[in-house]
């Protein structure tokens, strides 16, 4: 469904992030997993077009869609859930929402509100409540439940587990794993690599701008770079109590 070829991001003179090839297959749950300033944000921001990226090339759908700008990529199926969810937060539940289907027509807008109301109850419920006032868990669901409004074909998602509480990073995790069951595909990047290990089919791993290691998930866990880079403090509980 995607494939990256080869894509470079640059800022002024420095490089972000250099030759990444990455593929995704429909109906599939991938993850890229990477620390602090390893290049994540930059790899779906050139995706999307909201960085340049440089020398590379992107098809999704057998589309050639490198160079092609934001709106037409959400046009064609891609939509990103952004890092820190940015809702709009003086704007109630439902304005948030209609504002992610605003390249859509009145009846996909209609079905989508459905599919949304109907994965996410407490949208529905909170549908007049400033979404600024929402827990940081219900804003995560309301930013899907905005990217889903634009009927995507690929789901992105940048760092949903950023700054909630294990248990919500479950539910949050749990309602991506029902989307994939309704047939979406989903690519999220992660600096929790427990949780994303977890939940994803496969995965990549990106240090200083490169890809460094990929496989699927169950391999990703076992490896031992991963356990003592990535997932540390539960290897040190497991293995060096
Ligand atoms: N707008 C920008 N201008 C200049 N440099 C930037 C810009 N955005 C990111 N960078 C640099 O690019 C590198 C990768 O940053 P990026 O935000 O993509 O990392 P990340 O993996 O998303 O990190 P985090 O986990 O903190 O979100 C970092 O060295 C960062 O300082
Ligand atoms: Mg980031």
């Amino acid at each position: 469904m995607l494939r990256i070829s080869s894509l470079s991001v640059y800022y002024g003179a420095v490089r972000a992030l250099s030759n990444i090839s990455i593929h995704i297959k429909k109906g599939e749950f991938v993850c890229l997993i990477g620390s602090n300033g390893a290049g994540k944000t930059s790899l779906l921001n050139g995706l999307m077009g909201i960085v340049p990226a440089d020398a590379g090339e992107v098809v999704f759908d057998n589309n050639d869609i490198s160079g092609l700008p934001t709106k037409k990529k959400v046009k064609l199926g891609l939509c990103l859930v952004p890092e820190g969810r940015r809702v709009f937060p003086d704007m109630d539940v439902y304005e948030n929402l209609e504002m992610g289907a605003y390249l859509q027509s009145l009846k996909t807008k209609k079905r989508q509100l459905e599919f949304v109301f109907d994965l996410f109850p407490v949208l529905e419920e909170r549908s007049k409540q400033l979404a600024g006032m929402l827990s940081g868990g219900e804003q995560q669901m309301l930013a899907i439940g905005r990217a889903l409004m634009s009927n995507p074909k690929l789901l992105l998602m940048d760092e949903p587990s950023m700054g909630l509480a294990p248990i919500i990073v479950k539910d949050v995790y749990s309602k991506l794993t029902q989307l994939k069951e309704r047939g979406l595909t989903i690519f999220l990047v992660e600096q929790n690599a427990s949780i994303a290990l977890k939940y994803a089919d496969r995965g990549y791993v990106l240090e200083n701008g490169k890809i460094v290691l990929q496989g699927n998930t169950s391999q990703l866990i076992d490896d031992n770079e991963i356990k003592r880079a990535y997932l540390g403090k539960e290897y040190k509980e497991k293995w060096e109590r």
